[in-house]
């Protein structure tokens, strides 16, 4: 407990999916927290269970991926709490899962708004704030950002900009106290990786869960728990890291999990109320007129 005390953090991608046990892991352990998403994500309801909970939290919704909103969320953290110590570059998207050849050029940029703009412009727009706190990034990377990720490869190649991006941000910025460091999951249980809510169909999630050793998804709070580590003084001497939270994925070499015998496939309970692992969006959003949201 009260390992962020006394920090404000914001979280993107907050109101669904990984973002939502980011958001409660850092509150209950004494951090403010700025819960930003979509205007039609969950953001309002997490903020309502963190304060019911005891701790304490705002809203920010927008899309993140445009400069100007993304410097307002920055202002809103220091406006509503202060100062600002640790930017979670969570928000992403992974709207379909199709050959190359085949894949919607509409999906690519969606993905590069979502993926690279938001990391991009959250982490430009949070610099001067964390250079006053001595304060952190810890962005969302991917084994597929290190392997690849066949049926989604502009996915992997997204997730790669942010493992770079971060290795750059943690070397330019270490004169000012400033760390970046990237949490990479491998298949966790959200939207994303069940077929009744994401873009795989039922074979690839078949492969997709056997394909790790450990036989599971990972559940949202496991990777919650890395953030935390990285995001807090616990980790001072990490900087420019890759920590891979995929149940052996990254070094597997067939599918392992298909051995892995049923008691030991359940995934553990955590201690956080988790209500919208599964709220998170796959699929692209268009405003009024029709316009892909972005820029
Ligand atoms: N789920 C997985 O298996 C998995 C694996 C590896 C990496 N990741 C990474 O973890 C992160 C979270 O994934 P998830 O499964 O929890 O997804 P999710 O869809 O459940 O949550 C992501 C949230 O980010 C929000 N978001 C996306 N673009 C935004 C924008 N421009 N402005 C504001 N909000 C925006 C979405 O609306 C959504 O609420 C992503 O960056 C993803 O690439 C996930």
């Amino acid at each position: 407990m009260n390992r962020l005390q006394g920090k404000v953090a914001i979280v993107t991608g907050g109101g669904a999916g990984i973002g939502e046990a980011i958001a409660k892991k850092f509150a209950k352990e004494g951090a403010s927290v700025v819960v930003a998403g979509f205007p039609e994500d969950p953001v309002q309801a997490v903020v309502k269970e963190i304060t019911a909970a005891g701790g304490r939290a705002t809203a920010f919704e927008g899309d993140l991926s445009s400069q100007a909103v993304a410097e307002a969320c920055v202002q809103t953290a220091v406006g509503q709490f202060g100062q600002l110590d640790i930017l979670i570059n969570n928000a992403g998207a992974f709207p379909a899962a199709t050959e190359l050849d085949e894949y919607p050029v509409e999906a690519f940029e969606y993905m590069v708004k979502n993926n690279i703009y938001t990391t991009f412009h959250m982490s430009r727009a949070a610099l001067p704030e964390l250079k006053k706190t001595r304060g952190n990034i810890v962005t969302a990377g991917s084994e597929a950002g290190h392997m690849g990720e066949p049926m989604n490869t502009p996915y992997g190649g997204t997730k790669g900009f942010n493992h770079a991006f971060t290795k750059g941000i943690a070397t330019e910025q270490a004169k000012y106290g400033v760390r970046a460091n990237c949490v990479g999951p491998g298949p966790i249980d959200t939207a994303w990786t069940h077929k009744e809510t994401g873009p795989m169909t039922s074979q690839m999630e078949k492969q997709t869960v056997e394909g790790v050793p450990m036989g599971r998804r990972g559940t949202t709070e496991e990777v919650a728990n890395v953030y935390l580590f990285l995001a807090s003084d616990e980790a001072s001497y990490v900087t420019g890291a890759i920590y891979f939270v995929d149940g052996g994925v990254t070094i597997s070499k067939s599918s392992s999990g298909a051995q892995v015998p049923a008691d030991l496939k359940k995934e553990p309970a955590g201690e956080l109320d988790i209500q919208h692992s599964k709220d998170g969006h796959t699929e692209i959003r268009h405003d009024d007129a029709g316009k892909m949201v972005g820029h």
